[in-house]
């Protein structure tokens, strides 16, 4: 007799976000990283984010990247191996690939599956050209894979992803690019700038209430994978500008006194205390070229559009001891 046993398909639980959820919730300000947002249901989200009539980041920066893709190709040359960071649906990247005609494509992300289904339809797109999809946490130094190791790197970095970094972390990350992308490197980096705060705010905060969606949605995404029981509903998305820094921040804020258990542990939050689960910063010409600098990365041309709401920055690798 055979015995077929079928479980359902549970996803298992990433080790890495029941450690931030837990230490998170447990701190005086509670918070939680921005990279949790993307699961499937929030990937999706994040697309339609993209196309909100308030959300203009996507617009901009595609715009920048039709308009400049030439000039930017006239200073990377070509046939680099293009490298890009938290990849995601590969939106952008055939503007770029088309101008800069590449030796190979490495799309790098941790959504194993949106990545794998993206370079497929990348690399249907530009028949011939190598697709080496890597699935990994990129604030880390990555090892490229070996195909690739003689093609000069010109590493992509759209969107202003680097805003949901603080100072510190994002110079990490830059510095991890520059060790992941070796000698000879550029980085092609989307910024987003320091504008009217009530425009930054309606981006963050928009009347169709996705972005309320895609805060909230980590709520959800706790109680499917680690045992949660929080009362979604009970919790508002908040947006604030934070001038002093320059940052949009989304928080959930509890709406009354609440207690929930999140894989067995406890949690008391007051009515009007925050779940802190975004920054995105925001910066000034000089902002951007003191922050690469730090990472190690020399700006060589930069382009914003007219209202100059963002910038494309093309970077070189800073050669070590330059200057003093
Ligand atoms: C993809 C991180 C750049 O900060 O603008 C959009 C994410 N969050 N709306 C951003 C986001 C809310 C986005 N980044």
């Amino acid at each position: 007799m055979t015995i077929t046993t079928v479980r359902a398909v549970v996803p298992a639980a990433d080790p890495a976000f029941r450690a931030d959820v837990l230490a998170g919730l447990a701190a005086p300000q509670r918070a939680i990283p921005a990279r949790w947002f993307y699961d499937a249901h929030g990937s999706a989200l994040f697309e339609r984010i993209t196309d909100l009539p308030e959300y203009y980041p996507t617009r901009v920066e595609r715009r920048l990247l039709q308009t400049h893709a030439a000039a930017v190709a006239a200073i990377t040359g070509h046939g680099r191996a293009v490298v890009e960071f938290g990849s995601g649906s590969s939106a952008k990247t055939p503007l770029l690939l088309s101008a800069v005609d590449p030796a190979a494509y490495v799309p790098i992300d941790i959504s194993g599956d949106f990545l794998r289904d993206s370079a497929a339809a990348l690399g249907q797109r530009f028949p011939g050209l190598p697709v080496h999809p890597v699935e990994a946490d990129f604030t880390r130094a990555i090892t490229l894979p070996p195909m690739i190791e003689d093609a000069p790197r010109l590493g992509f970095f759209p969107g202003s992803t680097v805003g949901n970094l603080i100072a510190s972390s994002a110079v990490d990350l830059l510095r991890a690019m520059a060790r992941t992308l070796g000698d000879g490197a550029m980085l092609l980096i989307g910024m987003d700038r320091i504008k009217d705060p009530a425009v930054l705010i309606d981006a963050y905060d928009d009347a169709q209430g996705v972005t309320a969606a895609f805060n909230l949605n980590l709520l959800h995404r706790i109680n499917r994978e680690l045992e949660g029981d929080i009362p979604v509903d009970a919790f508002r998305h908040i947006v604030r500008w934070n001038d002093g820094i320059a940052r949009i921040e989304m928080h959930l804020e509890a709406m009354r006194d609440l207690a929930f258990t999140v894989s067995g542990h406890r949690f008391a939050i007051a009515a009007g205390e925050t779940i802190h689960t975004e920054n995105s910063h925001k910066y000034g010409p000089r902002d951007a070229r003191l922050l690469l600098a730090a990472g190690g990365w020399t700006s060589v041309a930069e382009w914003a559009n007219a209202d100059d709401q963002f910038v494309l920055i093309l970077a070189e690798a800073t050669p070590v001891r330059s200057a003093p």
